[in-house]
């Protein structure tokens, strides 16, 4: 279906410079940019969205790390983008992941793997509300 996911370069992204690349990748594939920001999310915003994973024994050193410094968050819109997008990134372990894939050309670890994919389209709605306010969408005319 045409929809929207949200997309998240993480901080490891950020810092080594990978966040053109992830993007390029999503503009050649044929997505449309939707919404990007900048910014260091604040615990609050990161318990939201990593909800599910609330107890677990990575919850914390998650947190911290992508609380640590900037992301870029980012909504990209089409044909099945939430799908589409998941197997662009690749495997949650990047060890796992098939070369060609964005975690399987740049990362290694899981718990610096780059970058966020939504899942579902439940969880991109639910990702892109926390994330980014209605007027921050664009709104695109024209599309095919
Ligand atoms: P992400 O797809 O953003 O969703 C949860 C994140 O938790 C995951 O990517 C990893 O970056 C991080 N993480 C750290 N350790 C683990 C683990 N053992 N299993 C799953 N995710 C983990």
């Amino acid at each position: 279906a045409h929809e929207r996911s949200f997309i998240m370069v993480k901080p490891d992204g950020v810092q080594r410079g990978i966040v053109g690349e992830i993007i390029k990748r999503f503009e050649q594939r044929g997505f449309k940019l939707v919404a990007l920001k900048m910014v260091t999310p604040t615990r609050v915003l990161l318990e939201q969205h990593y909800d599910e994973h609330q107890g677990k024994k990575f919850f914390e050193p998650l947190l911290q790390y992508i609380g640590s410094g900037p992301v870029v968050a980012m909504v990209w819109e089409g044909l099945n983008v939430v799908s589409v997008g998941r197997k662009m990134l690749g495997a949650t372990d990047p060890a796992k992941s098939e070369p060609g894939t964005i975690r399987g050309d740049f990362a290694i670890v899981t718990g610096r793997n780059i970058a966020h994919g939504s899942d579902s389209d439940k969880s991109a709605k639910r990702e892109i509300d926390l994330w980014f306010r209605a007027d921050e969408l664009a709104v695109w005319t024209n599309s095919a």
